[in-house]
């Protein structure tokens, strides 16, 4: 079904310049954004990014735990990335694999450069993030919601970091890879922005572009931060204008 060429590899560009889902290569999946759905956490946010769902919580600023781990003159940023087991086509193995310890420290990384940690020396400021369902894209996802969270969770910070990953289907730089593009593609490029400078605080790459092909990358990957990023603003404007009708109520 739908296949061309080598056996399963889907078609990925139409010759109109559609993708596999009918975007165009500038677009975006559909990404809606709630902020504060967990009570129990200090802030946590919840993201439904095409068929992605990610759920992140944060404590904090709290005692570190190892203790060892604890700085004199700032928080420690610990991030903790998990895919459920139930989050992918095949079952995942539970549990913290290379792939979501590398994915948690980038994240935590990301965050080190946003957070004002030397505000609360010697606590720790903990970010978890768990993946229900997962269709590529996830650590852009993560960061996005983990970062709804912090700023629910009051942790002040230079700004929010949206996040989003660009690559290369059939030839084309292409925003926001699905699943089948990120198989089937020839590059991905997650980045996360901070939109006050413009600096990019998380950038890898997997696979080849030429230097002009990640100009165009960039380009299109901070013209999506830029929308993600009015989204997760009006997300928190959307969980405070709830909270100022539900106290008005009371
Ligand atoms: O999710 P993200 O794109 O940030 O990271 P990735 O390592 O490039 O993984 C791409 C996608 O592969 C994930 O979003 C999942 O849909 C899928 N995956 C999987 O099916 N099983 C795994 N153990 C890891 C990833």
């Amino acid at each position: 079904m739908g296949s061309v060429g080598a056996k399963d590899v889907p078609v990925l560009l139409t010759p109109e310049g559609r993708r596999i889902d009918g975007r165009k290569l500038d677009e975006l999946r559909p990404i809606r954004i709630q902020a504060g759905p967990l009570h129990q956490a200090d802030g946590s946010a919840f993201v439904e990014w095409g068929a992605n769902k990610v759920m992140a919580a944060v404590y904090g600023p709290r005692e570190v735990h190892p203790r060892h781990l604890q700085q004199n003159n700032k928080a420690v940023i610990q991030c903790r990335y998990n895919m459920a087991a139930f989050s992918v086509d095949e079952r995942k193995r539970p549990g913290l694999d290379r792939r979501s310890q590398e994915i948690s420290k980038v994240i935590a990384e990301a965050f080190e450069s946003v957070v004002f940690a030397e505000e609360y020396p010697r606590t720790s400021i903990d970010v978890y993030i768990e993946v229900l369902q997962a269709n590529a894209g996830t650590r852009c996802a993560g960061l996005v919601a983990a970062s709804v969270a912090l700023a629910d969770a009051g942790i002040p910070m230079v700004d929010l970091l949206p996040a989003v990953a660009v690559g290369k289907v059939a030839g084309q730089i292409a925003l926001d890879l699905k699943k089948e593009e990120d198989n089937f593609g020839e590059a991905d490029l997650p980045m996360a922005l901070v939109p006050q400078s413009g600096r990019l605080v998380l950038l890898q790459m997997e696979g080849h572009m030429t230097p002009e092909e990640l100009s165009r990358a960039l380009d299109l990957g901070v013209a999506g931060c830029t929308v993600i990023y009015g989204k997760m603003k009006q997300a928190l404007r959307d969980r405070y204008a709830t909270t100022e009708l539900a106290g008005g109520a009371a």
